[in-house]
Parts: C-alpha cells; sequence; structure tokens
C-alpha cells in the first residue's frame, strides 16, 4: 500500500522575516512514516518545517504554507490507498503578507487573520476518494467530543485523539482511536514509535476491510 503522511507545523508569513505557527515537532508523524516503511509500505511524506531527518526511501515533499501543504496534498492523494493528515496546520493566515519587514512603532498594531483551507475536510467531501481518512485531533479539553465531532464534520474514516499537553514536543503520546463505525480503542502512554506501529496495523487492516466490503 501507499501511505501518504502529513506532519509537522506550518508557517503563515506576515511579512519576510515573520510567520505564525505552533509548537508541533512532526515527530508524531515521522513515527508513523517510519513504521509505514518498516511494514513494507511506500511512504509518501509531506512535511512542514521541523527538525528532523526524513526516513530514507520516502518521496519526501518538504512544504512552508498551508496552501502549499494543501495543493501538495491534493496532487498526491489520488496515489495513496491511506492519507494520514498528521500536521498542526496553522487555522489562519495574514489577510495580508507584507512584501517588506514591518517596522516597530509605538502605536498599537492589529493584524487581520483569514481562516486557512482545511486539507482534511477538504479530502472528506471528496465522494470518489478510494484511500482510507485518518485525521488527528490534539485537545487540550473534551477530548472524545471534539475528537468525535471532528470525526463526523470531517467525514474521516478514523480520528487518532490525543491530549495535546502529551503529545507536543515531547517523545511520548496517549491515543484515543475513534472508528466511523462508532469502535474506539485506547492506548495509553507509550513512545510515539511504539504507537506508530499500531497506528500502521489498525490502518491498513482498516484499508483493507474497505476495499473487500465494497468488492
Ligand atoms: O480541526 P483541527 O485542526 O483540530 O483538526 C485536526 C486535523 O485536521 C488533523 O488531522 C490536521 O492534520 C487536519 N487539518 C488539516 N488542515 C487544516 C487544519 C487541520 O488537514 N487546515
Amino acid at each position: 500500500m501507499t501511505f501518504l503522511i502529513t506532519a509537522g507545523p506550518t508557517h503563515e508569513p506576515i511579512d519576510p522575516v515573520r510567520y505564525i505557527s505552533n509548537r508541533s515537532s512532526g515527530k508524531m508523524g515521522y513515527a508513523v512514516a517510519e513504521a509505514t516503511l518498516d511494514a513494507g509500505h511506500d511512504v509518501i511524506l509531506i512535511s512542514g518545517p521541523v527538525n528532523l531527518s526524513p526516513p530514507r526511501n520516502t518521496k519526501f515533499i518538504s512544504v512552508s504554507t498551508s496552501d502549499e501543504m494543501f495543493e501538495a496534498v491534493h496532487r498526491h492523494a489520488d496515489e495513496s490507498d491511506v492519507c494520514v493528515l498528521c500536521a498542526a496546520v496553522a487555522d489562519y493566515k495574514a489577510a495580508h503578507v507584507s512584501p517588506v519587514k514591518i517596522k516597530k512603532r509605538s502605536a498599537e498594531f492589529s493584524l487581520e487573520l483569514i481562516p486557512t483551507r482545511d486539507i482534511l475536510h477538504s479530502l472528506g467531501r471528496r465522494q470518489d476518494r478510494k484511500f482510507l481518512l485518518v485525521g488527528f485531533a490534539a485537545e487540550t479539553d473534551h477530548l472524545e467530543a471534539n475528537a468525535t465531532k471532528k470525526l463526523r464534520e470531517k467525514n474521516c474514516d478514523i480520528v487518532v485523539a490525543n491530549d495535546a499537553r502529551i503529545g507536543m514536543e515531547t517523545d511520548e503520546n496517549e491515543l484515543l482511536i475513534l472508528f466511523r463505525d462508532g469502535e474506539r480503542k485506547k492506548i495509553s502512554r507509550a513512545s510515539k514509535t511504539f504507537l506508530a506501529r499500531e497506528l500502521v496495523k489498525i490502518f491498513s487492516n482498516s484499508q483493507q476491510k474497505r476495499l473487500t466490503k465494497k468488492m
């Protein structure tokens, strides 16, 4: 199978030297990419800016902004059997990007922000998709309720939920996996490497089941 995996944060420019971003390290997405390769599958890794080296033997696509990630995902989604959207895409970007560095002044300054395009949602809306669609949900509160909402609204097959306070920038995570048919699975705190292996097994089994049902 071919897995398309997004990882890391995005950078949304404000001017040539400043951007809006978040604390995603990319570790979970890169661990899923490694585990996917170890399981003998192919990987298209679409990554925002991170301090990690891409695993060897992936088709690696480096992007910076949410728009670049959106374009790259849509260009390659149909080549894949499983799309795992692990990236922490910025929710907002600057309405206008200044072509020159914005100067410091003593007056108050406000920045107009507009929503970025939701990549996961745009794939979920596609009626013709053949790939299994997996979203991630990092929450600080009401984990299960928010993740269930995401599963429905973004029309995913699976949502992997984690507490953002445990998973962000660290090597460990704790996961709650929600499936479209209402099934749920919990994996207690473990290394991202271990969790990634479990996830890859779950994703490939789920895609296999989907395909058998459709035949
Ligand atoms: O709604 P929220 O951003 O928390 O949803 C998280 C999930 O949606 C993740 O799988 C993330 O990769 C994906 N996402 C996306 N494009 C966005 C925002 C989130 O693909 N613009």
